[in-house]
């Protein structure tokens, strides 16, 4: 068999960039070259300020960059020399044409393949990492075999990716799993044993599983979507808890308690955000609806709605409890990331309830301790957030400092799960406020009973308080 000596990985993404750097620190016998078309995430990768923040990875790239991790566009040359080439592009969700809204688009995926069969020169192993449709490895496969030079041999593995933004370094140094996906041919076991013998330099062999590429792809939707079901279903719970005066958190540790349910991934919230569990259910559904099977996609479909309920909820009890109008008044906003530990903003629950806000012609204050001015605004003004960018940029004031962004505000709003909105002074927070002061917790993360008796009229997601009259 070939021994893998130099791995490329097309995609220098939040999946490419980290999942190689480890693979460069846990394999100092293989040199790992990270490609990309964009120019700025290149310079960022080999400057001091890299494009992510991960907890962990500024350490890792700067024992490997140079040494045997390498940053560049030129993609040519990275396929040429590679013996084994990581695909992780983005699969984003369709914004045209068919399955619009729902399906994958695997426009860069398909690039890539035809890259790889315009440029390679000899054998090379195709790893599939991004999160693709079920048929994709068999559309790369066919790419690659109809423009195959004399010399040149394929094979196609998929090998999805569970990172978590925020714990990355961490779920990619100690997976609970790694998948490889692989025909069932000679040529397809060697090319399984191939990346077998990569992951092993760090990861135990029973944590290593081989399944055929069909299962394997379906595996990647299908952990995402019970992920994300199990969110939508505690958060369901929450809306009974509202109404009949139960509290979600304990529910939600009374239920966990069940070994066979299990206490993970049931903290109810204003909603599930990130670039993977809307895209990735949505994926499902349409895929659901391609094969004809519309009870399975409909199901799937709910954890979806249940999700933007939650938000559009959140928001509508922000405004009516401030009286039904929310028009001129400030409110501070802590958090904008969809969750703690990134600076990561896609389908970021808070961009969903802030425009929800400036609609009603709130003023918001935002403060994040990762997410940079500029994501912000364009977040909020793009044209997919509203039709008056204009009128919405003048409503948004962007601050670095929690203390200065409450001045004067009618209102608290957290929602982005940071462990320094634990500690601050609130006490402070509030004599700075106009009165009588509101603090909305859309991720239960602060001593609601504290702030009670610091006099702020405070409202949870799952939880209903008595009304303070202080
Ligand atoms: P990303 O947008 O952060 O990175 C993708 C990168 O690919 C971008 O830098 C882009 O410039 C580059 N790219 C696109 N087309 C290219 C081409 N033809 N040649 C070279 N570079 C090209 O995306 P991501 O978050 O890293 O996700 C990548 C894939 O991994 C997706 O399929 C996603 O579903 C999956 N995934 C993401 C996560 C996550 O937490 N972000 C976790 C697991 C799986
Ligand atoms: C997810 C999957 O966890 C990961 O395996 C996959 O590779 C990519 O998608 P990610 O989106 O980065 O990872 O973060 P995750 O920790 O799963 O959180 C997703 C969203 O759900 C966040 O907005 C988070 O705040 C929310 N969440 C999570 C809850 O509201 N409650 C929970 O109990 C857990």
């Amino acid at each position: 068999s070939m021994v893998i000596k130099n791995v490329c990985c097309i995609g220098a993404g939040y999946v490419g960039g980290s999942s190689c750097s480890v693979l460069a620190w846990k394999c100092p016998d293989i040199h790992v070259h990270v490609v990309d078309v964009s120019h700025d995430t290149i310079k960022q990768w080999n400057s001091h300020n890299l494009p992510i923040y991960e907890p962990g990875l500024d350490e890792v790239v700067k024992e490997c960059r140079g040494c045997n991790l390498f940053f560049s566009n030129d993609i040519d040359r990275a396929v040429r020399e590679a013996d084994m080439i990581f695909i992780s592009v983005n699969t984003p969700t369709k914004t045209y044409g068919i399955g619009k809204g729902k399906a994958a688009d695997l426009q860069y995926v398909e690039v890539c393949a035809r890259k790889i069969a315009e440029v390679a020169n000899g054998p090379k192993i195709v790893v599939e990492k991004s999160t693709v449709p079920i048929q994709a490895a068999q559309f790369i496969t066919h790419i690659l075999a109809a423009n195959t030079k004399p010399g040149v041999s394929f094979q196609v593995l998929s090998n999805p990716e569970f990172l978590a933004e925020g714990t990355a370094i961490e779920n990619l140094v100690n997976p609970d799993r790694v998948l490889i996906g692989g025909e069932e041919s000679s040529g397809g076991e060697s090319a399984m044993e191939e990346l077998t013998w990569i992951y092993h330099h760090w990861i135990p062999q029973h944590n290593i599983i081989t399944l055929s590429t069909w299962s394997s792809q379906l595996t990647k939707l299908a952990s995402n979507a019970f992920l994300a079901q199990r969110v939508s279903s505690i958060n369901a719970i929450s809306a009974v808890c509202e109404a009949i005066g139960a509290d979600v958190s304990q529910v939600a540790d009374a239920v966990g308690r069940d070994s066979r349910i299990g206490s993970k991934f049931l903290h109810a919230s204003v909603g599930f955000g990130g670039s993977c569990f809307e895209k990735d259910l949505l994926s499902l559904v349409y895929i659901a609806e391609s094969l004809n099977l519309p009870e399975v996609a409909r199901y799937w479909q709910h954890v979806n709605d249940i999700n933007h309920y939650q938000r559009t909820r959140f928001g509508q009890r922000i405004t009516a409890s401030l009286f039904n109008t929310v028009t001129d008044k400030a409110l501070a906003v802590f958090g904008f990331a969809f969750k703690k530990n990134t600076g990561d903003t896609r389908e970021s629950p808070a961009r969903c309830i802030c425009s929800q806000l400036l609609e009603e012609g709130a003023r918001i204050n935002i403060y994040d301790p990762k997410v940079e001015r500029q994501q912000i605004m364009n977040d909020l003004t793009s044209t997919k957030a509203t039709s008056e960018p204009e009128r919405i940029q003048k409503l948004i004031h962007i601050y670095t400092d929690p203390y200065q962004a409450v001045i004067d505000t009618h209102a608290i709003v957290i929602l982005t799960e940071w462990d320094e909105f634990k500690s601050y002074d609130y006490k402070k927070m509030l004599s700075v406020m106009k009165k009588p002061a509101f603090l909305f917790d859309g991720r239960k993360i602060i001593d609601h009973e504290a702030v009670i008796k610091l006099g702020f009229n405070t409202h949870t997601i799952g939880k209903k308080f008595t009304p303070n009259t202080l």
